[in-house]
C-alpha cells in the first residue's frame, strides 16, 4: 500500500495523506543549520550541533509520536486547523506533503480556504523560512486568524531535557515589533540568541507556553487559538514559546502570504547589548530582511534549486528502470548528503543527544559525497582524522560543535581507523588531490603532535598489524564494524554500555571482518605510499596483503564461508560447528570484495551460502541463525531479540557488499537482486509493512525471526546511503573513479538493456553510453572517447571542463 507517490520531474516525494504508517521526515539545511521537517511540520532545527546548540525543544519517545514543530494554526469561525494536519488533525478538505530537495511544502485547504506553508533552509543563512499563503477560495469574504508556534529549546537539548530546577527558572525572550527572540543564558555565557518574526505587523504574541496552550492542554489545543486571543505573556522562566497572532481578511479569490523566520544569531562579545538587558538585534534584523518579501524568498528558492540541480548533474542515469533513475539521480544522493552532514547524530530515531559524528561512519559516508561536492569532503577527512590517537586508533566518535573526540566511548574498536583509508582512496581517486596528503593533522587534536595525513594512514594501516592474535588475524578489540559483538566486554550489569563496560583485551578475540577490509583496502594503501615516493612501504603493505589473505584462507574458512570471528577463548563464531549464529555477512561481503577465495571458487561457495541461508523477500539477514539467548562472550548482538538489529536483522548497510561482491565474480543479476531488495523506490508498494519513508534508506528491516519481519526502522542516518550509492553507481552501472581516470566496468542483468550516465570527473564530463547487444552481466569490449577507440577500460582524465562522448559495448 502506498501514501503517496514519487514526482521525478520535480525531485519530490508527495504524500497524500498525512496519517503515514510513521512520521516521514525531511532533511533542511546544507550548511550550518539544520532541520527535521515532517509529513506534518513536526520536528525541530539546531545550529551546527544537534545537542550543543539546539533551537526548538523536541520530545523523544513521545504521544502521539512527533509532537512539537513549527506550526501554523488558524482559526477560521472556530474552526481550527493546521496545512500540515497535526497537531489540531481537524479533517481537511485536501491535504498534501511535498518533500524536496531541501524543503518541503504542505497544501491543505478547509472550508473555502487553502494554505500552501513552504519551508526550508535558505543557501547562507543561518535560519528555516516558512512562508504561509493563504488563499480564499469561497465566495464570500473570510476573516480569521492565524498563529504561529514554535518551542524553544533551552539550547543544550540534554540539559534541557533534565535539568528541570534550573530550567524551569532561566528562560528569558524579548519582543520587539513583529519579532520574538529567545534568550536563555545570553545574560551570561552565551554570546547567541534565536529570533522568530514576521514580515506582517501582528494583533498578538505568545511567548509563554502555559499561557499560550493551556497548563492542561496538548498542542492539538491551545487556548489561544481556541479562544481566537493571544495572551500577550512574556515568558520569565518555565517554557519560552514564539507565537504570533495576525488577523486576516480576505475578498473571495484574494490570498495573502505571510513569511515567518526562524533563525540563528550571534553577536561578538563586546556587542552583546544594545541597553542594558536589552539584546543587540542588529544581526536578526539583517537576516529579517533578507527574508520579508515573496520576491526574496522565491530567489532563495531558486538558489536552492539550482544548488541541487548542479550537485545531481555529478552523476546522472538515463536506463530503462525508472525506479533506478530515480533512487540514483535523485533520492540516494539527497540521503548521502544529509548522511555526511549528520553522519549518526540527528534523526527521528538518534536523538542528536549522544553520539555525535562517528568516526567510521563518517568515514564511510564519504564514499557516496566525495563526488558532490570534494572540497567538504577534505575538510571532513582532516577533521576526522585530527581526533586519531597515536597509535593509529580513534575516538569512536566526536562532537561536531567542538571537533573534539567523545571520552564517554573512547576508542578500541579496531576496524575504525582503516575507514580513514578507504575514505582517503576514494578522495584521492576522485580528485587526483595527492596534496591531501601533505596536509598537516594532529592526534587528538593537540596541534604539536602534527605530522601529515600519510602518516595518519600508516599509523591506521600499521594499528591493524600491531594488534594480531593468535591466527594472526587482527584483534577485535570492543567490537569491529558490527558494534555488537563484543567479544571482549562482558556485561553482567543492567543499563551499562556493551561496548564500554569493563573492557578488557583477551588478546585473543580476532575478527575475519576485519582482516577482509585490510586486504580490501591495502593494494589502494600500497599504491598511495608508492605514488607518494615510498616504494618500500609499498612492497611491504602488499607483503602482509598477502600475509593476511593466507591467514584467511588457513583460519578463517569454514568449509562453505568464510569465519566471522574467534572469542576471547578462541573458539569459532560464524562457523557451521556453533549452535547458533553459524554464518555472519560482514566477512562473506568484504572477503569476496578483497578478492579473497575468487580464483579457488571459495568466493562463490561464500557467496551462495549467503544466498542460501542468508536471503529474506525483504533483504539479506547480518546473521543465521540468530541468538535465542544472551550470551556473554558475544555482548550486545546477543541481546537483542531474534530478528532485530545485529541479531538477524537485515542490516541494510552490508546488503550492498553483498551485491557488490556479487559484481566482483561477475554476477550482475545476483548483484541487482540484492541491490533492489532493500532499495526504497521498490519497496514503496509495501508501505504499510516497511513503514519508514519510501525515499530513503533505513538502517534496518526486521529480519524473517523476527515477528514483524519486513518492517523498517531508523530511516535516513545510515551508512547504507554511501554503501548502496557507491554499489550502484561505480559496481552496478560501473562508473568508478580511479587513481588515473575512469574505469567503465559495469556488471549488470543480462536483461538490463542500454543505459546512459553523465559523470562529471575531475572538471569534464562523460556522457557514456553502454550497450550490451549480447546480454552479459559483466565484460567491456570496446570503447571510444570522442570517437577514438580507449585501450583498456579505464578512461583517461580530460581536464578540460568539456563534454566528452564515451561509447562503452560490452560484450
Ligand atoms: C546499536 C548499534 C550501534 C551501537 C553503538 C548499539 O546499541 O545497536 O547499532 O552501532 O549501539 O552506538
Ligand atoms: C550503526 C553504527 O553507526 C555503525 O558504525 C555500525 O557499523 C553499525 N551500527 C553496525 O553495528
Amino acid at each position: 500500500m502506498k501514501f503517496g507517490h514519487f514526482d521525478d520531474a520535480r525531485k519530490e516525494y508527495v504524500i497524500t495523506r498525512p496519517d503515514t504508517p510513521y512520521p516521514w521526515i525531511n532533511y533542511l539545511g546544507n550548511e550550518d543549520f539544520f532541520s527535521l521537517i515532517s509529513n506534518t511540520s513536526g520536528g525541530y532545527c539546531f545550529y551546527k550541533d544537534a545537542r550543543m546548540l539546539r533551537l526548538t525543544r523536541y520530545r523523544y519517545n513521545n504521544v502521539p509520536t512527533d509532537a512539537g514543530g513549527r506550526y501554523f494554526y488558524i482559526n477560521d469561525g472556530g474552526t481550527v486547523w493546521n496545512p500540515g494536519w497535526a497537531p489540531a488533525k481537524t479533517q481537511l478538505d485536501f491535504y498534501e506533503c511535498r518533500h524536496g530537495l531541501g524543503y518541503s511544502i504542505f497544501n491543505a485547504g478547509k472550508d473555502g480556504l487553502q494554505a500552501i506553508q513552504t519551508s526550508f533552509v535558505p543557501i547562507g543563512a543561518n535560519c528555516e523560512v516558512h512562508r504561509l499563503t493563504i488563499k480564499n477560495t469561497a465566495v464570500a469574504t473570510k476573516d480569521f486568524q492565524v498563529f504561529s508556534f514554535v518551542e524553544f529549546c533551552l539550547w543544550n537539548a540534554y540539559d534541557d531535557m533534565t535539568n528541570f530546577q534550573r530550567n524551569f527558572n532561566i528562560g528569558e525572550v524579548e519582543i520587539s515589533g513583529s519579532a520574538i527572540y529567545h534568550k536563555s543564558e545570553y545574560r551570561e555565557r552565551r554570546n547567541h540568541y534565536a529570533v522568530f518574526g514576521v514580515n506582517a505587523p501582528i494583533d498578538g504574541f505568545d511567548m509563554d507556553r502555559e499561557s499560550f496552550l493551556g497548563l492542561y492542554n496538548g498542542f492539538d489545543r491551545p487556548d489561544a487559538v481556541f479562544s481566537g486571543k493571544a495572551r500577550n505573556s512574556v515568558a520569565s522562566g518555565w517554557a519560552p514559546v514564539g507565537s504570533h497572532c495576525i488577523h486576516v481578511t480576505l475578498a473571495p479569490g484574494e490570498e495573502k502570504s505571510l513569511i515567518f523566520v526562524l533563525g540563528y544569531c550571534e553577536n561578538p562579545e563586546d556587542q552583546k547589548w544594545e541597553s542594558p538587558n536589552v539584546i543587540n538585534k542588529a544581526p536578526a534584523q539583517k537576516l529579517l530582511s533578507a527574508f520579508a518579501t515573496d520576491a526574496q524568498v522565491d530567489a532563495a528558492l531558486d538558489r536552492l534549486q539550482a544548488y541541487w540541480d548542479g550537485l545531481l548533474s555529478n552523476y546522472h542515469l538515463e536506463s530503462k528502470d525508472e525506479k533506478l533513475n530515480r533512487m540514483v539521480n535523485i533520492w540516494n544522493q539527497y540521503q548521502c548528503m544529509v548522511t555526511f552532514n549528520m553522519s549518526r547524530s540527528a534523526s527521528y530515531f538518534e536523538s542528536g543527544i549522544g553520539r555525535g559524528m562517528g568516526f567510521r561512519d563518517s568515514a564511510q559516508d564519504l564514499l557516496g559525497f566525495v563526488h558532490l561536492i570534494p572540497s567538504r569532503a577534505r575538510t571532513r577527512i582532516l577533521d576526522i582524522s585530527a581526533t586519531q590517537m597515536a597509535d593509529g586508533s580513534a575516538y569512536h566518535q566526536y562532537q561536531p560543535l567542538t571537533k573534539r573526540g567523545n571520552l564517554e566511548v573512547g576508542s578500541g574498536f579496531n576496524d575504525d581507523s582503516l575507514w580513514l583509508i578507504f575514505g582517503v582512496a576514494a578522495y584521492i581517486k576522485e580528485t587526483g588531490d595527492w596534496s591531501i596528503l601533505q596536509e598537516q593533522v594532529p592526534f587528538e587534536n593537540v596541534e604539536a603532535t602534527a605530522v601529515s595525513l600519510l602518516e595518519h594512514l600508516k599509523r591506521s594501516f600499521d594499528h591493524v598489524l600491531n594488534h594480531l592474535g593468535p591466527h594472526k588475524l587482527p584483534l577485535i578489540g570492543r567490537a569491529d564494524w558490527n558494534d555488537c559483538l563484543n567479544l571482549n566486554c562482558f556485561s553482567e550489569t543492567p543499563g551499562e554500555s556493551f561496548q564500554t563496560c569493563a573492557n578488557f583485551e583477551s588478546g585473543i578475540a580476532e575478527s575475519v571482518f576485519i582482516a577482509g577490509l585490510f586486504v580490501a583496502i591495502g593494494p589502494a594503501y600500497a599504491e598511495i605510499f608508492r605514488r607518494s615516493g615510498f616504494a618500500e612501504e609499498a612492497k611491504r603493505a602488499l607483503r602482509e596483503v598477502r600475509n593476511m589473505t593466507a591467514a584467511i584462507l588457513k583460519d578463517g574458512w569454514d568449509g562453505e564461508w568464510f569465519l566471522r570471528a574467534y572469542d576471547a577463548f578462541g573458539d569459532k563464531i560464524g562457523s557451521r560447528e556453533c549452535g547458533e549464529g553459524k554464518l555472519f555477512i560482514e566477512p562473506q561481503g568484504f572477503c569476496v570484495m578483497a578478492g579473497v577465495g575468487v580464483d579457488t571458487g571459495l568466493a562463490e561457495s561464500a557467496l551462495d551460502s549467503v544466498h542460501k541461508y542468508l536471503d529474506t523477500q525483504y533483504g539479506i539477514v547480518l546473521n543465521w541463525p540468530s541468538y535465542t539467548s544472551y550470551q556473554l562472550n558475544l555482548g550486545e548482538i546477543s541481546s537483542y531479540p531474534p530478528g532485530y538489529k545485529e541479531n538477524g536483522g537485515i542490516f541494510c548497510h552490508n546488503n550492498p557488499w553483498i551485491s557488490i561482491a556479487e559484481t566482483v565474480i561477475g554476477r550482475g543479476d545476483q548483484a541487482f537482486s540484492v541491490y533492489r531488495k532493500t532499495c526504497p523506490a521498490y519497496t514503496e508498494e509495501i508501505s504499510e509493512i516497511h513503514r519508514t519513508e519510501p525515499y530513503v534508506y533505513a538502517q534496518m528491516i526486521a529480519g524473517c525471526d523476527a515477528t514483524r519481519h519486513g518492517e523498517a526502522k531508523n530511516s535516513w542516518l545510515t551508512g547504507t546511503a554511501a554503501w548502496s550509492f557507491y554499489n550502484v553507481s561505480q559496481f552496478i552501472l560501473g562508473i568508478r573513479p580511479q587513481f588515473d581516470g575512469l574505469e567503465i566496468d559495469p556488471c549488470i542483468p543480462a536483461a538490463f538493456g542500454s543505459f546512459t550516465v553523465e559523470r562529471r570527473f575531475r572538471g569534464s564530463t562523460y556522457v557514456i553510453e553502454v550497450e550490451n547487444p549480447s546480454g552479459r552481466q559483466k565484460g567491456v569490449r570496446s570503447i571510444t572517447l570522442d570517437g577514438t577507440p580507449v585501450a583498456g577500460n579505464i578512461l583517461p582524465v580530460c581536464g578540460d571542463g568539456q563534454r566528452h562522448a564515451v561509447h562503452v559495448c560490452m560484450g
